[in-house]
């Protein structure tokens, strides 16, 4: 749980640090991104770790190191890129196509045309709106302490005279 909580304020630390710098935005820092996550899920792993929820953090950020990779040129680009999607809001996806910074000599820039059609694709799968674009990174996840059951039948329970407890009442 404590991982969890440490790799969520990581995630979100990194993925505002990309919606806010336009350098950050490029298919060369999406590269490094990625295999710098895939070190950290593999370290989760190798912990035997995978089922504390710490994988799941990373997953939206994972998601925007995909976006920076993906092609962004034709309407089935922006569907695939859609489907890849599902953890980042619209407002994100639209921030990071507009930001994107293409390499030099190897890709366009991305056309008005295409990002609008990802907007429309996403507003209609999204119903709840643009929704917000920077992480909240002071949310705290409950702690779940697990309970055991004692196996002691509590009411067959003596207490000693010297321990003081004469307060303890049955219920
Ligand atoms: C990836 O990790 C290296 C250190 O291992 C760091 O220097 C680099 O800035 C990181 N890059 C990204 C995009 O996270």
């Amino acid at each position: 749980q404590a991982l969890r909580q440490l790799l969520f304020l990581v995630s979100g630390t990194t993925l505002n640090c990309l919606l806010l710098r336009k350098d950050m935005c490029s298919w060369s820092c999406g590269i490094q991104l990625r295999y710098n996550l895939s070190q950290l899920e593999q370290w989760l792993r190798a912990q035997g770790l995978q089922q504390s929820g710490a994988c799941e953090v990373l997953e939206p950020l994972v998601q925007a190191a995909q976006l920076l990779q993906v092609k962004k040129v034709t309407e089935e680009d922006a569907g695939a890129l859609c489907s890849l999607c599902t953890l980042l809001t619209p407002q994100q996806v639209v921030k990071i196509l507009r930001a994107y910074t293409p390499a030099v000599g190897l890709e366009e820039r991305v056309s008005p045309g295409f990002i609008s059609s990802v907007e429309r694709r996403l507003q209609d799968s999204y119903r709840e709106g643009p929704g917000q674009l920077l992480v909240d990174t002071s949310h705290i996840f409950p702690v779940q302490l697990p309970f055991t059951a004692s196996p002691l039948h509590l009411d067959e329970l003596h207490i000693p005279e010297s321990l003081n407890l004469a307060f303890l009442g049955r219920l």
